[in-house]
């Protein structure tokens, strides 16, 4: 049987980005940026985003597209009899422990468009809003009802495929969370008092800037590019062999960094105006924006609009993690796409249930000093995730044949090829450097 693939370059497209825009672009973008200078640290990111996480991207899309396998079989058909397949585990299971929190917190985004419809959101007070908040993620049921509910559906889209799923749905959600999310910044852009929150966005205080600042806005460009555990490998191993990576990688990363700004517009404009500082951190989303929500007219409709796009966000980005250990289990066991999904869904809701749990009856649990919750977090996003761009990019600039890595970058020698001299070169020398330098970092932090 011909193995599934994306439709063309729109359909490639939207699943890429819907893995790439996620709780990272509008739960951690913003935080971050308000935590680190605002239009500095977007500068710097920008700059990351071009010159580090791009070459990668076109990294994982060429050897996903060369071997058309799984993360773990495409390193083991490029380098046959090697321990390099392990960099592919790594990856498998690093899309495990992201979903066991990833999930969890869309179940949360499932609980607050819930409430926002039945019209909770009433008090513009602080601690209410607090304790509402406390007593979603430490219930023992409510969470899990929802994250159970959220992975069920992601479940039922890779269920079908990629083509008559994945790409389907996000064909249809993505330019829907586009669309909202503009409307959604002209009401922020609008409310008085706004510009204070412009101007932090696009007035650089380079005095903020030091390696600590750098070394976030690296981290995050990587995690909010869904990179370094091989799920551009295996989406890549679905794109048609007429496509070009780098045009695709290049939208896909501008695509992602565009919503991300955007996103920061729907949300400081509105902080500021309501006199709310921008260094909230990780509540931003879910303890301060609904204090605005109650204040502005027809609030409750545009915290529905919100919470709705942050849930599309989680569960484009969900799939696609899901997808990398699908793809894995049924080429490795020979599975039905349908059991392995069931399989795989019904353990990442075991996790993701403790981790919920962690929040709060099971708060005395801890691994290695952190709760579950944020164990799987760390282990993901500050190890297994620098680990695996960094095996990334000295696999494909050290390892693999210069001519092969050529050959697929130019479509078999059918495309120009102008820029492969510039990738080459920042994928050999200037990615290993960087990654190693966040890693370094993230440890010692
Ligand atoms: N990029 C997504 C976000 O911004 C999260 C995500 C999906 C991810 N797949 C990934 C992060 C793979 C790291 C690796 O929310």
């Amino acid at each position: 049987m011909k193995r599934d693939e994306f439709s063309g370059f729109f359909g490639v497209l939207v699943a890429t980005v819907g893995s790439a825009v996620g709780l990272g672009n509008l739960w951690r973008f913003p935080y971050l940026v308000g935590q680190n200078g605002g239009a500095a640290f977007i500068l710097i990111y920008l700059a990351f985003v071009l010159v580090i996480c791009l070459p990668i991207m076109i990294s994982e899309f060429i050897i996903g597209r060369r071997t058309q396998a799984n993360t773990v079989k495409a390193f083991q058909m490029l380098a046959p009899r090697t321990p390099w397949g392990a960099v592919g585990i790594v990856g498998v299971v690093a899309a495990f422990c992201i979903l066991a929190f990833y999930t969890v917190v869309g179940g949360w985004t499932m609980d607050y468009i819930f409430r926002s419809v039945i019209h909770v959101f009433s008090t513009p007070d602080a601690s209410a809003i607090e304790s509402q908040f406390a007593a979603l993620v430490t219930s023992p049921i409510r969470p899990i009802f929802w994250t159970i509910l959220f992975i069920l559906l992601s479940a039922l889209i890779v269920m079908s495929g990629i083509k008559k799923g994945i790409e389907k749905y996000s064909r249809i959600m993505m330019p829907f969370l586009f669309f909202m999310v503009v409307i959604l910044m002209i009401r922020s852009v609008t409310l008085p008092g706004a510009e204070k929150g412009i101007l932090f966005l696009v007035k650089p205080d380079f005095s903020k800037i030091n390696t600590q600042v750098a070394l976030a806005a690296l981290g995050q460009a990587f995690f909010s590019l869904s990179l370094g555990m091989g799920c551009m490998i295996t989406y890549g191993s679905y794109i048609p062999k007429r496509e070009n990576l780098t045009k695709l990688a290049f939208t896909t990363a501008m695509s992602d960094t565009l919503f991300a700004i955007l996103a920061g517009l729907a949300i400081m404009p509105a902080v500021f105006s309501f006199g709310i500082s921008p260094q909230e951190g990780p509540g931003l989303v879910f303890i301060v924006l609904p204090r605005i929500f109650a204040q502005i007219p027809l609030g409750n409709i545009f915290a529905v609009m919100f919470y709705l796009i942050l849930f599309i966000a989680a569960i484009t980005s969900s799939i696609s993690l899901l997808e990398v250990v699908t793809a894995y289990i049924t080429e490795k066991l020979k599975m039905k796409r349908k059991t392995a999904v069931a399989i795989i869904s019904a353990l990442v809701a075991v996790c993701a249930s403790f981790s919920s749990l962690s929040q709060g009856v099971l708060q005395h649990v801890k691994i290695f000093g952190k709760s579950i919750f944020d164990f799987f977090d760390y282990l993901s996003a500050n190890i297994l995730l620098p680990l695996g761009g960094l095996s990334i990019v000295l696999f494909v600039g050290w390892y693999i044949k210069k001519s092969t890595v050529y050959d697929e970058f130019t479509n078999q020698g059918t495309l120009k090829g102008t820029l492969f001299r510039a990738y080459y070169f920042l994928i050999r020398y200037v990615a290993p450097v960087a990654i190693a330098a966040v890693f370094v970092d993230l440890i010692v932090r």
